[in-house]
């Protein structure tokens, strides 16, 4: 291969639309949870079909805030699959509740149903399927276990902003949705979340909650002309997002088709050029799956393929193509090695999918150039 060509991880793709919409709230003087965000919550809601949708700061927050309505606490455990970002375990730790981990699927990466349930206990409180890379979990079984056995389902939908299964949007098949809006997804404010519920009360509560706990929004009381400040009836936090953040919320949503269209066609060619290759395992679309390649993860089979995970990364790297591990199994993490000291045996999918989970560089505005760069460096590689 004569010309090396650097192919980042990812590119946001940034317009003029963009740039004119984070300048309004300067210009209106509302910059935290104004208008901009209420009008970005407004069309979340019409994008997942969620009844209520709450703006916050992060999707970790998210997670936080609805664990937080559910009155997640010491003494509780929430379920939680091995194979995710470490945020959705994080903050089960900080309620004080106790993480249990449990396998995921190796075809989708996705939570096992049969090891979920096998993780509920008497005391599971709640359970967060995560809806990795883009693809979402198998809610219906998910769900068909919630109901079993009575427990709260919190979405851990980072990745899945525009992803549905059998027409249905994520984050609304449980009690929460969690949305990202990270520069790593689909569609970016930068940093940024959202949580969405079907359910009033838990959409008022978690607006308390975001707020300090107050009982009244500084938009409310603005739009009242109140002079008092409201009670705060309980402990909250300050999870707000940005009104620059939500302006740019607006204009990102309004391009959700075309961008998750492009990385749609993307990783069609992906998937078609690469799926010959021995040992490489392109993402599994089940029945029913709208993916939306947050991420694209191969599986590199360390028993076929004629270079490992590893190695190979560090090959494409070299050539120029940034890749990353899909994401990390959170058991094997020092924090969680040491406090649960699960058997280095359990949670093998997970274990292997840490090893062996490759992510190829793919976002909207990537080249044919670039694409067959990628594509041509693995097969040289791999052959
Ligand atoms: C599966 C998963 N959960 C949670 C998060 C946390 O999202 P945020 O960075 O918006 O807090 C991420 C972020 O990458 C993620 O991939």
């Amino acid at each position: 291969m004569a010309t090396t060509i650097n192919v980042p991880i990812t590119r946001p793709a940034f317009g003029p639309e963009e740039a004119s919409a984070i300048v309004q709230p300067l210009k209106t003087g509302w910059i935290v949870q104004g208008p901009q965000v209420a009008e970005f919550e407004r069309l979340f809601t019409h994008l997942s079909g969620a009844a209520h949708a709450l703006a916050t700061s992060s999707c970790t927050t998210a997670l936080h805030l609805a664990l937080a309505v559910l009155g997640v606490g010491p003494g509780d455990e929430v379920v939680v699959p091995a194979f995710t970002y470490v945020a959705s375990a994080n903050v089960v730790e900080q309620t004080g509740a106790t993480t249990i981990f449990c396998d995921i699927d190796r075809a989708t990466f996705n939570v096992e149903p049969a090891s979920l349930e096998s993780a509920i206990s008497a005391r599971t409180k709640a359970i967060m399927p995560v809806h990795l890379f883009g693809l979402v979990a198998d809610m219906p079984a998910v769900m068909e276990i919630a109901l079993r056995h009575g427990v709260a389902v919190v979405e851990d939908a980072a990745c899945a902003v525009g992803s549905r299964l059998c027409g249905q949007h994520a984050g609304t098949f449980g009690d929460f949705g969690a949305f990202s809006f990270h520069a790593r997804k689909v569609v970016t404010t930068g940093e940024g979340g959202m949580l969405t519920t079907q359910v009033a009360q838990h959409a008022a509560k978690a607006a308390v909650l975001r707020s300090h706990g107050g009982l009244v929004s500084d938009l409310e009381r603005h739009n009242k002309g109140a002079f008092a400040l409201p009670d705060h009836d309980d402990v909250g936090f300050n999870y707000r997002m940005t009104d620059f953040q939500g302006a740019m919320g607006v204009v990102q949503l309004a391009k959700l088709d075309a961008l998750t269209d492009a990385r749609r066609c993307l990783a069609d060619r992906y998937t078609q050029e690469l799926s010959d290759l021995d040992g490489v395992a392109p993402p599994a679309l089940p029945a029913g799956s709208e993916h939306t390649y947050q991420s694209y993860v191969l599986r590199v089979d360390p028993d076929e393929a004629v270079l490992q995970r590893d190695p190979l990364a560090i090959e494409l790297q070299r050539r120029g193509v940034a890749t990353r591990q899909g994401t990390h199994a959170v058991h094997q993490l020092g924090y969680f090695r040491r406090k649960y000291r699960i058997d280095p045996s359990d949670f093998p999918v997970a274990k292997d999918a840490d090893a062996t989970s490759l992510s190829l560089p793919l976002f909207p505005d990537m080249s044919s150039e670039e694409q067959a760069y990628v594509i041509e460096s693995i097969r040289e590689l791999l052959s």
